[in-house]
């Protein structure tokens, strides 16, 4: 047999196997209705429900308002060890806490509530420098620490609340503890600043050589923290506003306009020859990504003026509002498609360009906004999670609302041109 074959085999006895847990542990599979592999339902909640030390403690914290369960809606995850990463914005009353885990060694599927990391009150509201009051999207990098950037908010739109400042947080995932703290600099922001996602670029030599971008959706620029230099610095762009022409969405039956949506999705190639990664963005009213290199994000001087050092790629077509991104080790980019309730792939060997993208996953109910995506140990995990019904509309709280979802890469990505296998990525620039 060919290897191919071989793969194939592989992925059908894995999809039986898949198919037989169907029911044993509750767990639901989606028949996927664009896309071949299948959608694991890992976790479903209709609300969240965070795991008080006592049945007491949780009816006290109801009582008096501090958690109201209606009021959680799940925007990030993040996959290290046994942990699962969710994070909850407070954007509503009632949230009792903002940085959670779900362990995986013992929860298998069902509901489960979320535990705060590292602990309660690392999570309380407005308590600037020792507890966390909004966080959004996260990430583990591969020395075992936890990008955490808290917007230190309280509300969303016309109710927000500063009541701290922007400040990244840095955790030791082996001890739970901060290893760094940094506010942002007032230059780092201005009056409209939003910033709901973080990209973490790790370099070759060690774990020193790390840098975050952090994108201001609202505000349009992309901070930069240096780890080594502790010290940050904020690029402006044009690519970095909404497209005015792809305001208008229509996402889970409804109809409403995001116009002010700019730099959203971040994702960051493997190492190229030139020892620099490749830096992919888009706004998230628009229809295109963007590429610049990280050799001009990481130099404080360049990243002032290199206007044509950012790269322009062609549009994706209508329907392809996009929320966060990922980029394997081997240069497979996974965006998620909020119109489509779908996630699209990208193999970066081959130009970027509609016909070169394939959806892997589709569902009109399970995937309806998917707003978050990662991939670690060979699975796509996905958080759909309804936002704008949320916003603009009510949830109905006896229907499932959030959902954490999986399925295998290589399953996922089987016959679409983003299986490329042969190819692997060798650092050209070729989009
Ligand atoms: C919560 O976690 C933080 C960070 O690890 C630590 O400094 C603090 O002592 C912990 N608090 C409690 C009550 O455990
Ligand atoms: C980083 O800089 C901040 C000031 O912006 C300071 O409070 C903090 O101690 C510094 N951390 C390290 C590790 O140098
Ligand atoms: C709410 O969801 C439940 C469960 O899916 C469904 O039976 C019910 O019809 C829904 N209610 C409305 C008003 O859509």
């Amino acid at each position: 047999m060919t290897s191919r074959c071989v793969w194939y085999s592989l992925a059908l006895i894995s999809i039986l196997l898949l198919l037989r847990t169907k029911n044993v542990d509750g767990i639901q599979l989606w028949g996927m209705q664009i896309g071949r592999a299948p959608l694991l339902e890992k976790f479903t909640w209709k609300t969240l429900d965070f795991a008080y030390p006592n049945q007491r403690s949780r009816e006290l914290a109801v009582a008096s308002g501090e958690y109201v369960p209606e009021n959680s809606l799940p925007v990030g995850i993040e996959i290290w060890g046994n942990k699962l990463f969710v994070t909850v914005p407070r954007w509503r009353d009632g949230i009792p806490s903002t940085l959670n885990y779900i362990p995986l060694d013992v929860n298998h599927g069902g509901s489960p509530k979320l535990i705060p990391y590292p602990n309660w009150s690392q999570n309380r509201a407005g308590v600037c420098g020792s507890g966390l009051t909004t966080v959004y999207r996260i990430h583990a990098d591969a020395c075992d620490r936890l990008w955490v950037l808290d917007t230190g908010t309280i509300g969303i739109g016309e109710t927000t609340v500063q009541a701290c400042p922007y400040t990244l947080n840095v955790f030791d995932l082996r001890t739970d503890q901060i290893i760094r703290q940094y506010r942002l600099r007032s230059e780092d922001i201005n009056q409209n600043t939003f910033i709901a996602n973080i990209a973490v670029d790790l370099g070759r030599d060690s774990c020193d050589d790390a840098f975050a971008y952090m994108s201001d959706e609202l505000g349009y620029g992309l901070i930069v923290y240096s780890w080594q230099q502790n010290t940050s610095w904020r690029i402006t762009h044009s690519y970095f506003m909404p497209d005015p022409l792809a305001g208008d969405y229509n996402i889970g039956g409804l109809n409403f306009q995001w116009g002010e949506e700019g730099i959203f999705g971040m994702s960051l190639s493997p190492i190229q020859v030139d020892g620099y990664r490749t830096l992919f963005f888009h706004p998230l009213s628009s229809y295109r990504e963007f590429a610049v290199s990280t050799r001009i994000l990481r130099d404080q001087q360049l990243s002032q003026n290199s206007y044509h050092e950012f790269q322009v790629l062609p549009s994706r077509g209508p329907l392809s509002h996009c929320t966060a991104s990922v980029m394997d080790e081997n240069g497979l980019q996974f965006f998620n498609l909020i119109d489509q309730n779908a996630v699209g792939c990208w193999n970066s060997m081959l130009p970027y360009a509609p016909i070169n993208q394939a959806i892997i996953a589709r569902h009109d109910e399970a995937m309806i906004f998917p707003a978050d995506i990662k991939v670690k140990r060979g699975l796509l995990w996905i958080i759909s999670d309804r936002m704008p019904i949320f916003l603009l509309s009510t949830l109905n709280y006896t229907d499932v609302n959030f959902r954490i979802l999986t399925t295998p890469v290589q399953a996922a990505i089987a016959g679409t041109v983003c299986d490329n296998m042969p190819l692997r990525f060798i650092g050209n620039q070729i989009w």
